[in-house]
């Protein structure tokens, strides 16, 4: 049998400190001050840090990562449809084995920032699949250390796209994990409604979610996220169904806005913010004011729908830089989402944890919560406002209660009195 004892540890929404028993990778036992436990069992001194459990990336392409290196691949005007015109011309090279390779570096800088749980779209607009396989054979490697569900992700249409929806269909019987869909990139809009359709059906007869990037645009007439909403709502989906970006909400009429937002609540469906790829993507036709083009973060969260961060993309078409730290999106979505009060600062980080687990849709294991697998990370902070104030990094990932790495204190040396701690 394998135990230890994390001491001292400062857990969000609790005055005291805790110790926390783990027993075969699982919470055993969380309580003030504990003092029995089997003769060699692993103890380790927290020393009053905030643990919380592990950050979720809900949205990443890990099969683009690191593609913007390539001169044929350079977005020259910075917007999302040069984005995937750059990208249908440049991927026709990939292999297995090199996107591999990209992928295991992102998910590697991801963790090392604390990220335990990942969800990835993955480019299924290619008769060969060779990214979907590269993908499907990494979700096995890595398993034990890191979670990875993988979206069938018709990235040029899934009707743009001749076979675009059969290819998709072909990724799910493979093994894929979630439905995907563009509606925004469909050719009209009645195709676009059709592929949502399409994408609810696909779920409800393989029995998988739904995660649809919708309405990543700034045309205030693209209203696809009503269609998703309904039918998460009609096939029951609910909570299984993720709308990803809904950019064009920044945009609706407030009216209009009124009447969607109660269909959002009956139909339960998840949100995904990508603060600094749209940020970056969106507003890119305005002259001025330039529009931010981040959906309604505050809105949606101030009305009770979940919604939560993601870091969409590392040095790709879309984005030229990002480096799959969360607390750096954490700390870009606040701030373009106007989210700043005491209180909000305070709560800021359920958007890199439990409401991306809850978009994940595994909330029944996840949280340090006697019974739960030993998940969580360490902050180097004492408290929830002190971490997104001082953008703090991570001390330690713990998974199943083993290391998976612990961070040495920085170390400043310096004669200055006034750098002096
Ligand atoms: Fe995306």
């Amino acid at each position: 049998m394998k135990s230890s004892l994390f001491k001292n540890a400062a857990l969000r929404g609790t005055e005291n400190l805790v110790d926390i028993y783990v027993e075969n990778g699982l919470f055993k036992q969380i309580a003030a001050n504990i003092t029995t436990v089997p003769e060699g069992t692993h103890v380790v001194d927290l020393g009053g840090k905030l643990t919380i459990p592990p950050y979720c990336d809900p949205h990443i392409h890990l099969d683009y990562v690191f593609s913007a290196f390539n001169p044929a691949a350079a977005n020259k005007t910075g917007s999302l449809f040069e984005g995937i015109q750059r990208w249908s011309e440049t991927k026709g090279s990939l292999t297995v084995n090199e996107i591999k390779i990209r992928a295991k570096q992102a998910m590697r800088q991801e963790m090392l920032t604390g990220v335990q749980h990942i969800r990835t779209h993955v480019d299924v607009t290619d008769p060969k699949l060779t990214a979907l396989k590269a993908m499907l054979e990494l979700r096995e490697e890595v398993k034990e250390s890191c979670d990875l569900q993988i979206i069938a992700f018709p990235q040029e249409g899934m009707y743009a796209y001749k076979g675009g929806d059969e290819l998709v269909e072909e990724a799910l019987k493979m093994g894929a994990d979630l439905v995907g869909a563009i509606p925004h990139f469909e050719f009209t809009r009645e195709d676009g409604v059709k592929s949502v359709e399409r994408a609810f059906e696909l779920a409800v007869k393989y029995d998988k979610m739904v995660d649809i990037h919708c309405d990543e645009t700034d045309d205030e007439q693209s209203r696809f996220l009503e269609v998703l909403a309904a039918q998460a709502y009609r096939t029951g989906l609910a909570e299984k169904a993720t709308a990803s970006h809904t950019c064009a909400m920044h945009s609706y009429n407030n009216a209009y806005t009124y009447k969607l937002f109660r269909l959002l609540g009956l139909s339960k469906v998840n949100f995904i913010a990508c603060p600094t790829e749209n940020i970056h993507l969106q507003g890119r036709f305005d002259n001025f004011p330039k529009r931010r083009g981040l959906t309604r973060v505050k809105e949606l969260h101030d009305a009770g729908i979940n919604v939560c961060f993601a870091q969409d993309s590392m040095s790709d078409p879309w984005y030229p830089v990002g480096n799959g730290n969360l607390m750096n999106i954490l700390d870009a979505g606040i701030h373009i989402a106007q989210m700043m009060s005491m209180e909000e600062i305070d709560n800021a980080l359920d958007f890199i944890t439990i409401n991306g687990a809850r978009t994940l849709n595994i909330l029944d294991s996840y949280g340090i919560k006697e019974g739960n697998p030993a998940n969580f990370i360490v902050l180097n902070a004492k408290t929830g406002f002190e971490a997104v104030c001082n953008r703090v990094s991570v001390a330690c990932s713990v998974r199943k209660g083993e290391f998976l790495f612990e961070r040495e204190p920085e170390v400043i040396k310096t004669n200055n009195p006034l750098l002096q701690a």
